[in-house]
Parts: C-alpha cells; structure tokens; sequence
C-alpha cells in the first residue's frame, strides 16, 4: 500500500484516533525534521504523522527545517504527503473555517533553503512544477470530500510569506491583484521539495480568518484559534474519509 503522511500545522499539532503510535526521531543529511516522525493507524491503515511547527508548536514558519522534514519522509519510504495549513482568506469565497483545496502557488517567502539540487548531494534537475499540488491526490481529497458532506472550495491559489507577522493591507491587496485566493505561510519551499524527491503532494487549507483589510479591524489570535478549531474538526472528518478511501 501506499505509505501515506499527514504533515499538521498551527492548530493541528498531533492526530487524535492514531493508534498503535510509535516515535521516530530521524536525522537526515539536512539536520533534524520538526519533530519526531509518529507512525500509527489511523482508520486501518498506516500513516505516518509529523507537527511541522514542531510538538509544543514553537518553530517559526521561517525556521522550519523543510528539507529536513521531506527528506526524512522520504527516508521512511513516505510516497504521499497530505499537508494541512491554516491560511488566511482573501477572495470572497474563501471565509473563516472553510476549507480549500489550492491548485497552484506563488511564494513570496525569502532566505528559506528550498531546494535539494543545490549542494551536489543530488544531481541539478529542473523538476516540472505545473501544477504544484499532485492532481490525483487533490481529485482523492475532493472525492473524501464529496463522500462526508464538507463543503470545499476545489481550487485556488495559495500565496506563501515569510510571516511570523501576518500582513498588511497594502501587501495582501497586491497578493490579490497577482491572483491569490488564500494567504500562509508555510506552503512553500513544502510543496516544490516534495515534488523534488517525487512525493506525490496535496494540501488541505483551512482558513483561520480574514485576510488583513478583507473585515473592520485588526486579526486577533483569539479569532484565528476559534476558527482553526472548527475548521478543524472538518479536517480530521475529511482525512478520515480521505483515509478510508485509499
Ligand atoms: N496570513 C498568513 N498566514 C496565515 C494567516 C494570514 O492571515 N492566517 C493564518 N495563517
């Protein structure tokens, strides 16, 4: 079968209903992932779990070492990667603990190590990143989706900042203007390295709040968390249904 993981962002720092934990701590060429890798059942079938803030969650998005968490993924024979993100919602559609499936990306973010073909340990290739979010998978997640009765966005354009702040207006107006339908912090370099190393890749947005200037006021922690929290709890329905499927 196969061997699927669940990385978890803010808000989703550990899998409720995995079974049979075990904890893996992995050292990779690039330094340590996040924290430890955590493989369980989930559903009957195999996953392996990882907090990409760390477990308590305290790495910067900025300080995540991405490679390091694909690459030890990829060491435990990990093929599919569903990646779980708190985003801001900027288009219309895109309102407070909804959830999207994006279908491209455009990353803004700076200063990250974002490639596997930079240091000689992997031959340079120009891998081809169409379509950012392995299509197959997302049609999987759409289908979970369909199945439990989530309603979902089925497309949209995820913007990656460097964050830890969120934006301002003037930033997120342009982020609109370039087509961005959803505003985080983490998708990228996550996507392209997983393509990198041949993972197929997908990810489920959840929108914590308004993007800056998209509501009257300022974005408060207190918002983002209630909303995460419902959103959520659609996540963990549709990866459980995403699972049973497989
Ligand atoms: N901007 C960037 N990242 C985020 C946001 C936001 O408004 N909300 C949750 N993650």
């Amino acid at each position: 079968m196969t061997k699927l993981a669940i990385i978890g962002g803010t808000g989703l720092t550990q899998l409720s209903n995995l079974n049979s934990l075990s904890h893996k701590q992995v050292e990779t060429p690039y330094g340590m992932p996040s924290a430890a890798f955590v493989t369980g059942e989930f559903n009957g079938k195999e996953v392996v779990f990882l907090a990409r803030h760390g477990n308590p969650h305290s790495i910067a998005p900025h300080k995540i070492n991405y490679r390091a968490n694909i690459w030890g993924l990829k060491q435990l024979g990990v093929e599919q990667i569903i990646a779980v993100a708190a985003v801001g919602g900027i288009t219309t559609a895109m309102q407070p603990a909804h959830i999207a499936i994006p279908d491209q990306v455009l990353d803004y973010s700076y200063g990250r190590e974002h490639t596997f073909f930079a240091d000689g340990k992997l031959p340079l290739t120009h891998v081809d990143f169409t379509w950012p979010y392995t299509p197959a998978l997302r049609q999987r997640l759409l289908a979970a989706a369909a199945q439990v009765g989530i309603s979902i966005t089925p497309t949209g354009t995820y913007g990656c900042t460097q964050g830890p702040r969120l934006e301002s207006i003037a930033e997120i107006k342009r982020m609109e203007q370039d087509g961005c339908d959803v505003v985080g912090m983490t998708g990228m370099p996550e996507a392209a390295l997983a393509r990198e190393l041949g993972i197929e890749y997908a990810a489920i947005a959840v929108i914590a709040n308004w993007a800056a200037g998209k509501s009257d006021g300022e974005i408060t922690m207190a918002e983002i968390e209630a909303n995460l929290h419902l959103g959520m709890a659609n996540t963990a329905t549709l990866l459980k249904a995403f699972i049973e499927l497989a």
